[in-house]
């Protein structure tokens, strides 16, 4: 990911989320240097994930993939090249946080092995009031 992908991505973002991410968000993990990449087909971006690496540990900051690219194995696709990154960072254990209404999301990662370890109250907003967090985990 470059700061050249941003405004494409930011276009995917908002399609993508209810509540998305701003320019800001992107380009402090790209200043903080986290692991941070974007899926292309034919040269257009698809998808993306960004990973913030703390010792051994990878904490995931978001995985999007372009509504018109999603339920095509493109999720799959991009977090186990994040394992391959996360490997190559000597890491251990991978964590995210997803909304508990996050279905999609949530069946992703429990196929790829990740648990559910805990759940944050209140830590998402919602166009009426706030949505809990689940925790998940995975040992790599
Ligand atoms: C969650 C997300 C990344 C999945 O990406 P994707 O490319 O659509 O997923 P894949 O096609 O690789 O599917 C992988 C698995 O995810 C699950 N899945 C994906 N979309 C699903 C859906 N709409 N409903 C139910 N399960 C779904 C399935 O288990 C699927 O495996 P299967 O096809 O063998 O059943 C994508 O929906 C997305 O970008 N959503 C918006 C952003 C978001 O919520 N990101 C996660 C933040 S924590």
């Amino acid at each position: 990911m470059r700061e050249a992908d941003l405004d494409e991505l930011l276009r995917i973002e908002r399609a993508a989320y209810p509540y998305p991410w701003t320019q800001g968000n992107f380009r402090d993990c790209l200043k903080a240097g986290y692991s941070c990449w974007v899926g292309e087909i034919e040269g257009k971006s698809a998808g993306y994930w960004i990973m913030m690496n703390v010792v051994d540990e990878g904490h995931i900051l978001n995985c999007c993939i372009a509504p018109q690219w999603q339920r095509q194995g493109l999720g799959r696709q991009l977090m186990a090249h994040l394992f391959q990154v996360a490997r190559g960072h000597n890491t251990r254990e991978l964590f995210l946080e997803v909304r508990l209404s996050n279905e999609p999301a949530k069946r992703l990662y429990t196929n790829l092995g990740f648990d559910f370890i805990g759940q944050r109250r209140g830590y998402y907003p919602t166009d009426n009031g706030r949505e809990d967090a689940l925790v998940m985990r995975l040992a790599l």
